[in-house]
């Protein structure tokens, strides 16, 4: 199955926006294999918006020869090389959202030289559509046409979520499917997409379908095309969780040729990265909430039978005791449960009815929370 698990990559947008050339493409595959996030899983290298020359050649979509000069089924081969895998764009309107050619009309010839090139993944935009398009007809157009190709390329739809894309996008063979406008790097916007606009989607994903609350900004620090101003380390710690635990695809949006030790370390982490890539292929979902705004909890099955537990301080004065009650999650009070806090690296046995800890302004503390025996007694 393409996508059984949610893809994991780097996109170009979130830090050069239109200034990309294939110079950037090729140094960031080698990063992406240095820094070792290859290796953790991020293996999509997708090349967003404004790869195209101005004009098509032929009835065909062409690289912009200035920048893109040894052309894509080269540089797909670069990427190929490097073991990575490698992502394009382009839009289901007459033209991208950089007013470049896009593939209304086109469909078929598109999907055709996208494969012809390598290419495993596709995002596909909606802009300069008419009023009078329908997202699902043009979306399963192009779904048609990259099944038509024989060669499986994840089919990644980017509506921002207008036409509720979660209730039909599946069915018209699409892996993900973004569910919001973009992310921008504050925590107003973090905040606003991962705790606010997903609450009511866990039902929707799973293996081969995912909700896509946008790319990563962990690490851009105010830096690049949708850099404003950057989160502290603590917000991008639950920028990244919370992005875990709702098994959302993690593309990476800041520019790995420069990260600094933090954002590796963050990006890079193993737990974090298990709970996101679960099998059983579950989102969080919220089980509770804090008065005020002060903190949400959630939680997400995993397929060993366990949960995966976020406590978020969402507060903006004061540290919190947080907690999960076994209840919340469907165990019996008396359940004795192994705690990993991942957050702290402690881990507690023998836990029953409930586990609590504090949690600083805007942080997050994860835990994985293991069943054990039911002991007679
Ligand atoms: C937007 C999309 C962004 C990026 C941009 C490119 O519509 O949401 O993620 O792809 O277009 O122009």
């Amino acid at each position: 199955m393409l996508a059984a698990t949610p893809p994991m990559g780097w996109n170009t947008w979130n830090t050069f926006g239109p200034d990309i050339d294939q110079d950037l493409v090729v140094a960031t595959a080698d990063a992406l294999v240095s820094t070792g996030l290859r290796d953790a899983g991020y293996t999509y290298l997708v090349i967003d918006d404004a790869w195209m020359a101005p004009e098509r050649s032929d009835g065909l979509l062409v690289p912009d020869p200035n920048r893109f000069p040894m052309g894509m089924e080269a540089l797909g081969e670069e990427i190929h090389g490097r073991g990575l895998r490698f992502g394009i764009y382009s839009c289901a309107g007459t033209h991208t959202c950089e007013r470049l050619p896009a593939s209304y009309g086109h469909e078929d010839g598109d999907a055709a030289t996208f494969a012809s090139w390598g290419v495993d993944f596709l995002k596909y935009d909606y802009c300069y559509t008419a009023a009078s398009d329908d997202a699902v007809k043009l979306y399963k157009r192009m779904g048609q046409a990259l099944r038509a190709t024989g060669r499986p390329i994840v089919y990644s739809i980017c509506e921002w979520g207008t036409n509720r894309p979660w209730e039909w996008a599946a069915s018209i063979g699409a892996h993900m499917w973004r569910t919001t406008g973009d992310i921008f790097d504050t925590w107003e916007s973090v905040a606003d997409i991962g705790f606010r606009r997903q609450a009511d989607l866990h039902p929707y994903a799973g293996p081969g379908h995912w909700n896509d609350p946008d790319m990563l900004v962990v690490g851009m620090r105010g830096e690049g095309h949708v850099g404003r101003g950057g989160l502290t380390e603590a917000e991008y710690r639950t920028h990244f969780a919370l992005w875990c635990l709702l098994a959302a695809p993690l593309m990476i949006g800041a520019d790995v040729r420069s990260m600094d030790e933090a954002t590796a370390e963050l990006l890079l982490d193993a737990d974090l990265i298990a709970i996101n890539q679960d099998p059983l292929g579950r989102q969080a979902h919220r089980v509770s909430t804090l008065g005020h705004g002060f903190g949400e909890v959630w939680a997400k099955p995993l397929e060993d039978g366990g949960w995966a537990v976020g406590l978020f301080n969402t507060s903006d004065r004061d540290d919190e005791l947080l907690s999960i009650g076994w209840d919340q999650i469907g165990m019996h009070n008396n359940q004795a449960a192994t705690v990993h806090d991942l957050t702290s690296g402690v881990t507690t046995a023998g836990v029953s009815r409930s586990y609590g800890r504090r949690v600083a302004v805007h942080d997050a503390a994860v835990l994985r929370i293991t069943p054990e025996q039911l002991t007679v007694g």
